[in-house]
């Protein structure tokens, strides 16, 4: 197979395995192209991308504005804070606006699960989901697991916690699917409040004691309290502190365990909170990797989801 089957990006639960392996090749020949001198090819050059954030983003909206400069299209973008959205107008009418101006693909984030689908049941564009809502964030899963391949050799036997807001977390459920596509095993660890109830039907096994998860673990990636999702105040624990206490990650701790493991973030980070600084900057941590490696598999992304758009 040298094509996705999918037309849109929409999440990681629609991908068949052979289709994630053909994006992670795709990205190493992409890796190398953006470390050379020159760091852009013509591949897209034709194409045009709109880049619509209707919620904030700071590594995903330069990552993916970076791979499409990288592949030569040419690039709108879209801000819902300074937008019309904010007079009233709706997601259908403000994107059949962009899409009047012949937009051939959308990067969309939107708060609302379920909005890059709605969406692609009403344009002709491809759409990629930059994160909506709780639900998936595949972009994000895919450099997770690209960088776990890069760092171990292979993403398959390889055991991964996920610790923290699994509840209101669209990156613990797009990567939960990718990593498991892949051969891995996944455990999840945090508040029994920040679990949510399907986990077991996901063949996810929930770890409530952050030591022994870490004792299991080839591979740590400790996950953002969402506050902003939780209603305001902390609702779903005590405070922080004792959230901290309970499943952050911190160098003693580290130390401990009997066996070197991986740290993985997908940002932003709340030093202090989920994790200490001298954690996120050692060497056991792979977190500027994840973000270089973004750029790359959406590099990839873009050109396989172009290479079906019909070009004269
Ligand atoms: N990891 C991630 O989605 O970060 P941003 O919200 O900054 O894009």
């Amino acid at each position: 197979m040298k094509t996705l089957r999918v037309n849109h990006l929409l999440g990681i639960k629609d991908l068949q395995p052979e289709e994630i392996q053909l994006i992670f090749e795709t990205a190493d020949h992409f890796k190398e192209v953006i470390n050379r001198p020159i760091k852009k090819v013509p591949s897209l050059r034709d194409i045009t991308i709109a880049n619509l954030f209707f919620e904030n983003s700071t590594r995903t909206k330069l990552s993916f504005e970076l791979a499409e400069k990288r592949l030569s299209a040419d690039v709108v973008n879209f801000s819902s804070s300074s937008s019309s959205v904010n007079k009233g107008e709706t997601l259908i009418d403000t994107v059949n606006n962009i899409l009047a101006m012949k937009i051939d693909m959308v990067v969309m984030r939107h708060p609302n699960p379920g909005a890059a689908h709605f969406l692609s049941t009403r344009v002709n564009s491809r759409i990629v989901n930059a994160g909506d809502g709780t639900h998936e964030h595949p972009t994000q899963a895919l450099l997770d697991a690209y960088s776990i391949r890069e760092k171990t050799g292979d993403v398959a036997g390889k055991k991964v916690l996920i610790v923290g807001d699994i509840l209101h977390s669209r990156v613990a459920l797009s990567n939960i699917y990718c990593l498991q596509k892949l051969g891995a095993e996944v455990k999840v660890c945090g508040p029994s409040t920040l679990i949510p109830k399907y986990i077991k039907a996901l063949n996810v096994e929930v770890e409530p004691d952050l030591i022994k998860g870490l004792n299991w673990c080839d591979v740590a990636n400790m996950l953002r309290i969402q506050l902003e999702r939780q209603g305001g105040g902390h609702a779903y624990f005590p405070s922080l502190r004792e959230y901290t206490m309970m499943y952050g990650l911190n160098k003693e701790r580290l130390d401990r365990l009997n066996k070197e493991i991986t740290i993985m973030h997908p940002g932003p980070i709340n030093r202090g909170v989920e994790i200490t600084s001298d954690v996120a900057d050692s060497d056991h941590s792979i977190i500027l990797n994840q973000v270089e490696n973004g750029v790359a598999i959406r590099m990839a992304v873009l050109y396989l989801l172009a290479s079906k758009i019909e070009r004269p």
